[in-house]
């Protein structure tokens, strides 16, 4: 069932969301050679705190294996899911940063993948398609369009750049849960189902995008996603409301 949010409920979840933005915005300004990802998780948590939430993540157990860190971070090769650890960054890297936290009952998770010092071009065109893939994402997420339009929008964006998709992973409904109902997939294929995009909905729209293969592999930590081929990938998250006027980013 999908659970729509009223007005005061869509309120909460842009303070949930604006308190996972200003951690990302200081995740961002510390990301730099030399910083281990366990530094980012522990600075997220401490922020967190002090701004009266809790972190999503930790403990989130949707497997065998309960998530043990407060943020992922996913460094190359890494798609998603990447557990903090004492890895220092070096220069050139790219960091998939995404973030969760419950405020007032209510969840906000975003995502962006950064740069470590100075990056390749090639790099470079991989973040700004994704991101670019995002925002063509949010564009179709208004009343009257559905679920698919999202996802064929996300698709053709990385698609003509040469870039695919991951399929593993999808977008997802957030409220008083992390992940729930629609899922909204970063493609869309005739047969799938395809809701209906109503106001008051709220959804969490987060393109994964491979320079090479969509296919993945799971490292043995049970969470790190890592490319097959070994090749980038990028990650952009915003968690939106849908309203009357289009889409509301909540978490920007
Ligand atoms: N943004 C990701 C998602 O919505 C983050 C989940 S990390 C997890 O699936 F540990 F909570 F799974
Ligand atoms: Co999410």
């Amino acid at each position: 069932m999908i659970l729509l949010k009223g007005p005061e409920e869509i309120a909460v979840m842009r303070q949930a969301n604006g308190i996972v933005r200003e951690v990302l915005n200081a995740l961002c300004a510390v990301v730099r050679p030399g910083v281990t990802t366990d530094d980012l998780d522990r600075l997220a948590e401490e922020l967190t705190l002090k701004k009266g939430a809790r972190p999503a993540f930790k403990g989130y157990k949707p497997h065998s294996v309960a998530y043990p860190k407060s943020l992922c971070a996913s460094i190359n090769s890494e798609v998603v899911h990447g557990v903090p650890s004492s890895r220092h960054l070096k220069e050139g890297d790219i960091v998939g940063l995404d973030y969760g936290v419950v405020y007032r009952g209510f969840y906000g998770d975003a995502a962006q993948t950064v740069g470590v010092g100075r990056i390749s071009e090639r790099a470079r065109r991989l973040l700004e398609v994704t991101r670019a893939a995002l925002y063509a994402g949010i564009d179709q997420a208004r009343p009257g369009n559905r679920v698919g339009d999202i996802g064929r929008a996300v698709e053709e964006t990385a698609g003509r750049a040469g870039y695919s998709v991951v399929e593993e992973f999808a977008g997802h409904g957030i409220g008083r849960r992390l992940h729930e109902e629609p899922q909204v997939p970063n493609y869309y294929r005739s047969g799938m189902p395809n809701p209906r995009l109503r106001p008051g909905m709220v959804i969490a729209i987060e393109p994964m995008v491979n320079e090479g293969t969509h296919e993945l592999r799971i490292l043995d930590d049970g969470w790190t996603a890592v490319t097959a081929d070994g090749k980038l990938s990028a990650h952009f998250e915003h968690s939106i409301a849908i309203t009357e006027n289009g889409p509301q980013i909540l978490s920007e």
